[in-house]
């Protein structure tokens, strides 16, 4: 059976059709990367504006010379530890590279995705594929099938299930296109991993409409459809009518709001499980009748750091 759906995706993809594909982080929503036409259907379906542009994703670095002008003794100690999994390369590109991947930059965004499926499928086809998380844009990221059914079923070909994301978080995005390195996206590898691997401090930059640095960072982004604040949940409950709420937090329940209104990301204190369950939470409420999510603000470090991130992000108008 997964036989037969990765031979129909390589399929669709060759002549130039969209497939959403299972990664460790979020599901993706494909095309061939070398095919214009194929990657513009991306931003229609999307409604993804276009000065936004895409990760390419590879099975190795065997096939990465061909796409980026040199990798570099950075790339190659960050490879050997964390590729394939949740890391992102921003490079210089090659003329390989559609400009409509990368919004007309010179540098390209690669990914060694960390999923059996869609790791069988990068070897099988003769491209890359280009893809973004596959939700429409300014929404929380899929991590399980049904939820890019639920947003894009009726847009795209084909959805390649490969159950739930392990790890629930888009990739860190790490620029190594420059003297100065910079993590332009918190993401699902921790920024303190990736400094004591290559031994040096790195700052995350903190990105905004006005200035977006990795473009698709806008301040506001990943709109669970319901107001959501984000801090001190006591004090924020004090604000308003806890009937009609909904809370996420870590390890601990809050008191004051309904039970099955409450999202414990896990209950045994683990970031990995949390940082995992958190997209889903975030769209669990939209079958409910609550007026407002009351986020915790969780530990400043590790996938923590992402977390607080994205609900930041999430909390925004
Ligand atoms: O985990 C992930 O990275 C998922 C899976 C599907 O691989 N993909 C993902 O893609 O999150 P997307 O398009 O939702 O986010 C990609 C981010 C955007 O914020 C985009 O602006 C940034 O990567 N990006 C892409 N190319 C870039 C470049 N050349 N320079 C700076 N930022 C870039
Ligand atoms: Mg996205």
């Amino acid at each position: 059976m997964a036989n037969e759906n990765l031979a129909k995706a390589a399929d669709l993809l060759r002549s130039g059709k969209l497939v959403a594909i299972p990664t460790e982080t979020v599901y993706g929503l494909a095309a061939d990367a070398r095919n214009p036409d194929a990657v513009a259907r991306i931003f229609e379906v999307k409604q993804r504006p276009a000065f936004d542009p895409l990760i390419i994703h590879l099975a190795s670095a065997d096939e990465a010379s061909e796409y980026v002008q040199g990798l570099g003794p950075r790339f190659q100690k960050l490879y050997a530890a964390f590729s394939p999994g949740p890391l992102t390369y921003i490079l210089p590109k090659t003329a390989a590279v559609p400009d409509m991947v990368t919004a007309g930059h010179s540098t390209v965004a690669l990914r060694f995705p960390n999923h059996p499926l869609t790791r069988q499928l990068l070897q099988d086809i003769e491209f890359p594929l280009a893809a973004p998380s596959a939700n429409m844009f300014g929404r929380v990221s899929p991590v399980t099938a049904q939820h890019v059914k639920d947003q894009l079923g009726h847009k795209i070909e084909m959805i390649l299930d490969g159950g739930p994301c392990q790890v629930g978080l888009e990739s860190t995005i790490i620029d190594l296109s420059k003297n100065k390195l910079e993590v332009l996206r918190l993401g699902g590898l921790a920024l303190e991993e990736i400094e004591s691997v290559l031994g040096e401090k790195i700052s995350a930059v903190k990105t905004s409409s006005s200035n977006p640095k990795a473009p698709g960072m806008l301040s506001a982004h990943y709109s669970p459809g319901i107001k959501l604040l984000h801090g001190n949940v006591c004090e924020n409950l004090k604000l308003i009518n806890p009937a009609r709420t909904g809370s996420i937090s870590f390890c601990q329940k809050i008191k004051g709001i309904p039970k099955p209104n409450q999202r414990v990301l896990s209950p045994r204190c683990d970031m990995r499980e949390a940082a995992a369950s958190l997209f889903s939470a975030l769209r669990s409420f939209s079958k409910t009748d609550i007026d407002v999510i009351l986020a915790e603000h969780f530990p400043e470090e590790g996938l923590g750091r992402a977390i607080n991130d994205r609900l930041k992000r999430a909390s925004v108008k």
